[in-house]
């Protein structure tokens, strides 16, 4: 155990693999390009989806103090990341800064928790653009049998073919890709602000009364394991609705920011990161916080939360005041807004994957570069192949959390990482340095962690499991075919960073 924690890896070596021939990713992007693939990323299923089933079951109209409450946590996150990948601009995010700080144990552990918030959440988006392509063919009268399309689909042929398409683009090139995102962000952010600049004028004051419905105890159904980790640790009866429900709601919303730390996950790519990673990690979540607010207020305004729809509210609040034509417009823009989800959480797998072969914590040849494209086309395919798996047949409903609580893992590492990187590491050049060390950071820790005890017994067990078989992975597989061991590898590095610390 101990040895895994020893081996750090270097900024300098993290630096100076990515100029390895064979390794080296194109540098195309700009400051702009990693704002618009954080948008990209950012709105989907959370806003398209989960702002109906959290007002209606949980927080009522203060869904909009959920959505602030987890826009804060992230921005504090945000600010942790931009620091971090300023400093260490390499291909891995969460996974990277880990090796760099807390050595190559943790490091391993991050990139196995990532899988949760990554392929696992491309999985779950997948299949939610499946469910929101089946309601447009249902409207239009050609619905695909529900065993093969759809949120219920047994083999969910629409979920893989948004795979396996967005799996294509990814290899033929991170230009293709940013183009294919700007296009989509565009439509996107149409649609957002189409809802609330048209939906304004349905709103009636009436609905925000209660903002805060009164709480109330929890259902037969909210107990035990389903019940949020906290109540049942603490033993009160967080029940549902009331400031409780508030918080409850604002771990579930957390998932409509999931994308703001991928942009870290290009840093290779990117020209200037000193410059744009912080500008695009923090652009796009503020983008976000503000459309996600203001789009939380106006459908809580048109409908009153108990009849709002748990699948599509933004649309249905449209049919609802007599505006079925934005209805359809909405759902078409869903649609295209989840594909670039799918495709940059992709993205986002494959770069972890990349730089965890790359250390030989996995297969070295997976970290191939395409010699024309200039993609890591073999690790994309693996996970286009996972990810597709997932979504045909795993029942993901169940799993969403999951992609929740790895992400407020990972979150947690990086807050307390920077802490760390600056006492270890004060002498690196830091483009972007987080203020109010080490006050803000730690906030940022606590308050992912009081989020994650927000999320059900159940999803904890699960990550539990997950984790526990990651920890056997190391000590089978990584641990032994890891860079350190190979001869001529990172020994040395090690023994110097050891010395360094003592
Ligand atoms: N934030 C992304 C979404 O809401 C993952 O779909």
């Amino acid at each position: 155990m101990t040895a895994g924690m020893r081996r750090i890896k270097s900024v300098e070596d993290s630096i100076r693999d990515t100029d390895e021939p064979e390794h080296r990713l194109k540098k195309h992007l700009s400051g702009l390009d990693l704002t618009v693939f954080g948008v990209g990323v950012i709105i989907g299923t959370g806003i398209f989806v989960l702002t109906g089933v959290v007002a209606r079951d949980q927080a009522g109209p203060a869904v909009a103090i959920s959505f602030v409450i987890a826009g804060v946590v992230c921005g504090l996150a945000a600010i942790c990341y931009a620091e971090f990948a300023s400093t260490v601009p390499v291909a891995g995010s969460a996974y990277t800064f880990s090796y760099a700080t807390f050595g190559e144990l943790i490091a391993w552990i991050i990139g196995w928790d990532l899988v949760l918030e990554l392929a696992l959440g491309a999985a779950t988006v997948a299949v939610g653009w499946s469910g929101y392509l089946n309601q447009l063919l249902g409207d239009l009268g050609i619905p695909l049998p529900e065993s093969i399309a759809g949120e219920t689909a047994r083999f969910n042929i629409p979920a893989i073919v948004i795979v396996a398409v967005m799996t294509a683009v990814l290899i033929l090139g991170i230009k293709l890709s940013s183009r294919v995102t700007a296009v989509i962000v565009v439509i996107k952010v149409a649609i957002v602000l189409l809802v609330i600049g048209v939906g304004f004028f349905f709103v009636e004051a009436a609905n925000y009364s209660p903002f805060v419905p009164p709480a109330q105890p929890a259902e037969a159904g909210a107990t035990g394991w389903d019940a949020p980790l906290v109540q049942t640790l603490f033993g009160y009866d967080q029940g549902t609705f009331g400031w409780g429900g508030v918080m409850a709601g604002a771990a579930v919303v957390f998932f409509a920011f999931i994308g703001f730390d991928i942009v870290a996950t290009a840093a290779e790519e990117t020209r200037n990161p000193g410059r744009d990673l912080p500008r695009g990690i923090l652009g796009s979540l503020a983008i976000c916080t503000v459309l996600y607010v203001a789009v939380s207020l106006v459908v809580v305004g048109m409908q009153r939360y108990s009849e709002l729809s748990a699948d599509a509210p933004l649309a249905a609040a449209f049919s609802d005041v007599g505006l079925p034509i934005f209805a359809g417009i909405i759902s078409v823009g869903a649609l295209a807004g989840l594909t670039s989800v799918v495709m940059i959480l992709m993205l986002g797998q494959s770069r972890v994957l990349f730089a965890m072969s790359r250390d030989r914590l996995l297969p070295a040849g997976f970290a191939a570069v395409h010699p024309r494209y200039g993609t890591p086309y073999k690790i994309t395919i693996i996970t286009g192949v996972f990810v597709a798996v997932l979504a045909a047949a795993v029942p993901l409903e169940e799993l969403a959390n999951l992609v929740n609580i790895g992400t407020l893992f990972a979150f947690v590492l990086v807050s307390v990482g920077v802490i760390v990187l600056r006492r270890t590491r004060p002498d690196l050049p830091r483009a972007f340095r987080v203020p109010l060390m080490p006050v803000l950071p730690i906030l940022s820790a606590l308050a992912c962690l009081w989020l994650m005890l927000n999320l059900p017994g159940e999803t904890w067990w699960r990550f539990l499991v997950w984790m526990a078989l990651g920890f056997a992975m190391y000590f089978l597989y990584g641990r032994r075919n890891s860079r350190f061991n190979t001869p001529g590898g990172r020994e040395d590095a090690a023994a110097a960073n050891a010395a360094r610390r003592t």
